[in-house]
């Protein structure tokens, strides 16, 4: 995920130079969330200077230390496109600064100030290149942002104002719009005009905006995505997370949703998008670095749990913002015509991701109707193609550089097949490969574990399938409309479901989830039962168990118990049974009481309002009440923090589980 930094200063104690040093030093802190790109602008002597560059933030340091005006840099103050800019009205008189943080309002006198702002870029919309990275600017180059998330709205943003204003843009992010918003509504107070922006923005981010005609002034604004406020003397940071300052500061106040934010040196002020101001109390971090880099938790598995609900909302909410349908404009050549044409799909991958491919494979064939199979890529790749035009092959890969689904991908392709790549990351080998990416956002996963980019994996996949129902007519318009109106809302449900089993100030596992770890960590054996959709969430509960517990897990179709794998059921030997409604819910329920007849330790996961589990469960492990289709999705937290929880209480390193890699670029 994308990283934000912004500092101002009182330029008699500060200048430029210290500036870009406190802004990459910022920059440096927040590596670990994954970027492609990074810059930096900074007000200098009356214009913005700006670098941005492609690669790490070495790259970017060599730009600066070549000297900020060289190539591939740009200095404001004349206006950087043909659109004029909007008038400026000095503010370099005005009165302002008022401290919240429940200490009152005290009026300063503005100062000169050193003020600038830094991102690390991870793609979403648009390429990895220059022009995209942060921060973006308006056509009078006087308005410059730095933007986390998504902005669902942006191209009719965008086209209102290159129509209305001759707005010219420079990039192709969704971003580069808060600008040019910006800078529309700007009558010389910056903070009433990203408020004015803030009303007409859909979507979920949080920005960060600073304006050449108020040099002393930073303006943030939150909507969903984290921002946070670093309390210095006579200067001030935000950032999208602490470690961005902690070296400076250790005093903060947390931003919270909805909310703007407006930083000068000598004070900061919170308020409502109305203006309304807000109090809010000067906490004090007593995080190490390394703590702070996983975000107050423990180890990167879990603060990546937790992301979900933010992952999930960046995977989703643009390609719902209609409420009607879904758009999947960014997929590349791959478009609706092609889409349309297609009679077949092969989806393949490896571990998680053949997981979530199979979850895919039961909405594919459910919603749109299509002849769906599945296998794992290093079967895939060496069983003979048979498969051409008119077929979709999709490679499932969070990397995008496993080497067996590459492989399998390559053989598809040559065989004539169109290939669609689902990952995470944008440039990887694998869309390099494919005829179309679909990028699932979840920004960058440290824990070797896959969690955050599972969920997103399936959230695309649901995208997908829904949008092949509508091109093929398998799906009746309002049950389309309700589908899209959960999956806009599976953010939600997901952040329910996180909250209800796990403590809120550590965000350990709690609640149920405790109650199950602490009754079976000691188990040698696990068995995970599901069926339909569900046996995909079993087979990824289990391999999820098994990665960073070391404990033996076995996963099967609850159908085929009786075939086999009843015989390893003794007095006491735990079972996860996904019993998530579906019309095959009455079977699961009679596989429990089979299981549970042997004496087996039965933890269901269930529906909220399913009270007929409780019966026959030890603990069951409860998810909201969404469409049967979307269920699994839930279901498959709870499981990543039991193995969480279990391998915590058996002191292992859930972030490097043993002779596991994160990426495998071997066969
Ligand atoms: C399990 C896990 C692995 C990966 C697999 C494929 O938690 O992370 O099973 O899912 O190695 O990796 P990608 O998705 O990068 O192709």
């Amino acid at each position: 995920m994308c990283g934000i930094v912004g500092y101002v200063g009182d330029s008699t104690r500060t200048d430029a130079r210290r500036v870009r040093e406190l802004l990459l030093a910022g920059l440096r802190r927040l590596e670990y969330r994954g970027y492609d790109s990074a810059g930096i602008s900074v007000i200098e002597d009356g214009h913005i200077e700006s670098v941005r560059a492609v690669g790490n933030l070495d790259a970017l340091q060599a730009k600066l230390a070549a000297g900020t005006r060289a190539s591939g840099t740009r200095a404001s103050g004349a206006p950087a496109a043909a659109a004029a800019a909007p008038a400026p009205a000095s503010a370099a008189t005005e009165e302002a600064a008022e401290e919240a943080g429940g200490q009152g309002a005290v009026a300063v006198a503005t100062r000169p100030a050193a003020t600038g702002i830094g991102h690390t870029r991870w793609a979403t919309h648009g390429r990895v290149s220059e022009e995209n990275a942060h921060p973006h600017y308006d056509s009078g180059d006087r308005v410059h942002v730095v933007v986390n998330g998504i902005v669902e709205n942006y191209i009719a943003l965008r086209d209102r104002l290159i129509a209305e204003q001759g707005s010219v843009f420079t990039s192709e992010t969704d971003a580069e719009v808060i600008a040019h918003l910006i800078a529309s509504h700007y009558h010389g107070d910056l903070a009433d005009a990203v408020r004015a922006a803030y009303a007409e923005l859909q979507g979920h981010y949080a920005f960060v905006a600073m304006s050449l005609d108020e040099p002393e002034v930073l303006v943030g604004a939150r909507k969903e995505c984290p921002l946070i406020v670093g309390r210095g003397e006579g200067e001030q940071f935000v950032a999208s997370a602490v470690p961005a300052f902690l070296a400076q500061t250790r005093r903060v106040q947390y931003v919270e949703n909805g909310e703007i934010v407006v930083l000068r040196p000598d004070g900061v002020t919170i308020t409502t998008p109305s203006g309304a101001q807000l109090q809010r109390p000067v906490e004090t971090v007593d995080w190490d670095e390394d703590t702070a880099e996983k975000g107050g938790y423990e180890t990167f598995m879990l603060k990546e749990i937790h992301e979900q609900a933010d992952a999930v909302a960046d995977a989703v909410s643009d390609r719902t913002a209609s409420g009607t349908h879904v758009d999947l404009n960014d997929v590349g050549a791959l478009d609706e015509s092609i889409l349309s044409g297609i009679d077949r799909i092969l989806i393949t991958g490896c571990g998680t991701a053949y997981h979530a491919g199979l979850m895919g494979r039961y909405a594919l064939e459910e919603w749109a109707q299509i002849r769906t199979e599945i296998d794992v890529a290093s079967e895939y790749r060496y069983r003979r193609q048979l498969v051409g035009p008119g077929d979709l092959v999709i490679g499932m890969t969070q990397s995008g550089e496993t080497a067996d689904t590459l492989a399998a991908m390559r053989a598809a392709r040559e065989a004539g097949a169109s290939v669609l790549a689902v990952t995470n990351v944008v440039g990887s080998q694998a869309t390099r490969d494919a005829d179309g990416v679909l990028y699932t956002r979840a920004g960058l996963e440290i824990g070797v574990a896959a969690t955050k980019t599972f969920v997103c994996q399936v959230a695309v996949m649901y995208l997908l399938a829904l949008k092949l129902a509508e091109l093929r007519g398998t799906m009746k318009r309002a049950t389309l409309q309700k589908l899209v109106g959960e999956i806009k809302r599976l953010p939600r449900a997901i952040a329910q479901v996180i909250d209800a089993v796990t403590d809120p100030d550590s965000g350990e596992p709690a609640g149920a989830v405790e109650l199950a770890a602490e009754r079976d960590w000691e188990a040698g054996f696990f068995l995970y039962l599901g069926r339909h959709i569900g046996l995909a969430v079993a087979l990824e509960g289990a391999l999820k168990l098994k990665e960073v517990s070391y404990i033996n897990t076995d996963a099967y179709a609850a159908g085929e118990m009786k075939h086999g794998p009843i015989a390893l059921l003794e007095q006491g030997t735990p079972v996860v049974v996904v019993a998530t409604d579906s019309p095959v819910k009455d079977k699961v329920v009679s596989n429990i009481q089979e299981v549970a007849a042997r004496g087996a330790h039965v933890i269901a996961v269930a529906a909220e309002s399913d009270r007929t589990i409780d019966a026959h469960a030890q603990q069951v492990l409860r998810i909201p009440d969404v469409d049967w289709m979307l269920q699994p999705l839930l279901g498959t937290i709870p499981l990543q923090l039991l193995a969480y929880a279990i391998a915590s209480k058996r002191g292992l390193d859930v972030d490097r589980p043993r002779n596991l890699a994160k990426t495998v670029t071997v066969e």
